[in-house]
Formats: C-alpha cells, structure tokens, sequence
C-alpha cells in the first residue's frame, strides 16, 4: 500500500490517503495536548504507545461484534483504517465521576455512575466541544434517531466489553471517549481508544493511568504508557493465547 496526500492533521494524529480509495493510514505522531491544545509536548514513543493500544482494542472489540476502521498496523506508529465519513460527536461513555462532569456538575469525584452515563459533545475545538443533547443533534441533523440509537448502544457495548477486559488486568475504565463515522456499511467506530482518550485508574492504588498524568504533572506520563502497554496488551495477549491453548488440548485439536 502507497501512502498519499496528507489529507489532515489533528492535535495528535494526521490522516492520509492510500492508493485504495476506501483505505486511509492514520499516523499517530509523538505529539500530546491537553486543555484544548492550551498544554502541548512532544514525547518520544508517545505516537506508538497508542497506536499499539488502540490496534489491541479495536481487534478485541473486533472479535466481539463491535465494527471499527482499523484493518492492520503498517508500522509502529501508522494504522490502515476504513475510510469512514466523521460524525462530529465525541461519545464519552462515564462510570466513575472525574474530569468535566465533577467540574460542572455537582458530583463527588470517584461516585460510581450506575447505570453509566453517556455524554455527547460536538466535536469543534473553536466552540470548544460544547455538550450536546438528543434534540439539540436531531435539531442540527448531525445524524437520524436510528443513528442516535445505534450509536448509544454500540459505545454501551463497547464499554462493557472494554471495562470487563481492563478489570482483569486490575484497571478500572473510569471513562473514555469514542468516534463514529459511515462507512459503505454502516456506522462505525472510529479514531482511537487509547491512554490519550481514556480514564484508567489502577483498581488497587487509585493510581492515575492515562493522559491525566500529563495534564495534572502526576509523573512521567511515558513510563505510565509503557506501563499501560505491557498490563493491557501483553499480559491480555498471553491470557488470550493461554486460553486458546487451553481451549485446543480441550477440544484435542
Ligand atoms: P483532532 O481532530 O481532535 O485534533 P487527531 O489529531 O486525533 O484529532 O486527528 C485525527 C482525525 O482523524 C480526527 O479528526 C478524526 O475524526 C479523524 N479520523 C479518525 N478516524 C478516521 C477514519 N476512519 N476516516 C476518516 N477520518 C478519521
Ligand atoms: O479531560 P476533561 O476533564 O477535560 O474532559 P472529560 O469531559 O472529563 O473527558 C472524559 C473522557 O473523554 C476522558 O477520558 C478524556 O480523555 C476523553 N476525551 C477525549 O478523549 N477527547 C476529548 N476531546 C474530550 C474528552
């Protein structure tokens, strides 16, 4: 696959073309922001960090029903993905309270969300992501009802699934943020899932796992990703090819 045209570059990522009309290669670059772009860096190996973690989730969520643009890594930091029209949502799926919705709302950090609560912002960094509701994206016919719906469902799916598999590796899903876009067949996910979009605290200690290291100086928020990678990647993989093994001598395959 030929890599072509920057079509665009984001706060962390750029997207390209491909010589296949329905494949685009999003780069993840070593760049990190917080505070709409009010905090910026650039920290080496931060790019592949997330790309490795976002291939892992995708592929997982993959195997679960749940149809994302991720197709294969090219290298460590380039992934081909569907090329997908963007819906300017940000889904943000909460089972904890931290961040904006303690800051806005009077809720007490670490009140658990049950059921969880799914907040929609329009992704529009001059308005800076206002929030949303149902009526207000009908009204600005960012998708239909049946969308809506389907969206909503999917980014509850994909938190079960996601919170179930970092339960295991002893991290607890806070929160995390999602895209949708179209794509010939249908909508799908989207973007990243990745430390940069997530809330992880380690179940045992609070211990802060993700971009919040970098926004707050809670520490060396590479260490933490790297940290991150090996509990979440590699320890999933083995237990996942523990398992398969386990499941093939069972089955005396
Ligand atoms: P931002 O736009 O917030 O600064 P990034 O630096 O992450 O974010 O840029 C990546 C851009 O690529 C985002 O605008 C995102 O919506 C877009 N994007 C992600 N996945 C796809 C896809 N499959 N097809 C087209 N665009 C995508
Ligand atoms: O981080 P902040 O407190 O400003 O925002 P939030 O609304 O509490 O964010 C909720 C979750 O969505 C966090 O995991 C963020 O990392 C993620 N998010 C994101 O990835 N991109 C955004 N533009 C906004 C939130």
């Amino acid at each position: 696959m030929k890599q072509g045209k920057l079509l665009y570059a984001g706060k962390a990522k750029s997207v390209y073309r491909t010589d296949e009309k329905d494949h685009l290669i999003v780069e993840f670059r070593d760049d990190i922001t917080a505070f709409d772009g009010g905090k910026k860096d650039t920290l080496k190996k931060k790019g592949r960090y997330n790309a490795e973690v976002s291939a892992f989730f995708f592929s997982y969520l993959g195997e679960h029903g749940v149809k994302t643009h991720f197709v294969r890594m090219l290298d460590e930091n380039r992934m081909v993905v569907e090329n997908l029209s963007m819906i300017p949502l940000e889904v943000i799926v909460r089972n904890i309270a931290a961040g904006s919705i303690v800051r806005n709302y009077p809720f007490k950090e670490k009140t658990p969300l049950r059921p969880p609560v799914i907040v929609i912002d329009y992704k529009d960094d001059a308005r800076h992501d206002p929030m949303l509701n149902d009526d207000l994206i009908l009204a600005l016919k960012i998708c239909t009802p049946a969308e809506l719906k389907k969206i909503k469902n999917t980014a509850l799916k994909v938190n079960d699934l996601l919170k179930d598999l970092l339960a295991r590796q002893g991290i607890t899903l806070v929160d995390f943020k999602l895209e949708f876009g179209r794509g010939k067949k249908g909508i799908w996910v989207g973007d990243e899932i990745s430390m940069d979009s997530m809330r992880l605290w380690d179940a045992t200690t609070g211990e802060s796992l993700d971009k919040d290291v970098y926004r707050f100086d809670k520490g060396d928020v590479m260490e933490t990703y790297d940290r991150v990678l090996q509990r979440i990647v590699k320890t999933s993989s083995a237990a996942g090819k523990k398992r398969t093994t386990a499941a093939r001598k069972g089955s005396g395959d």
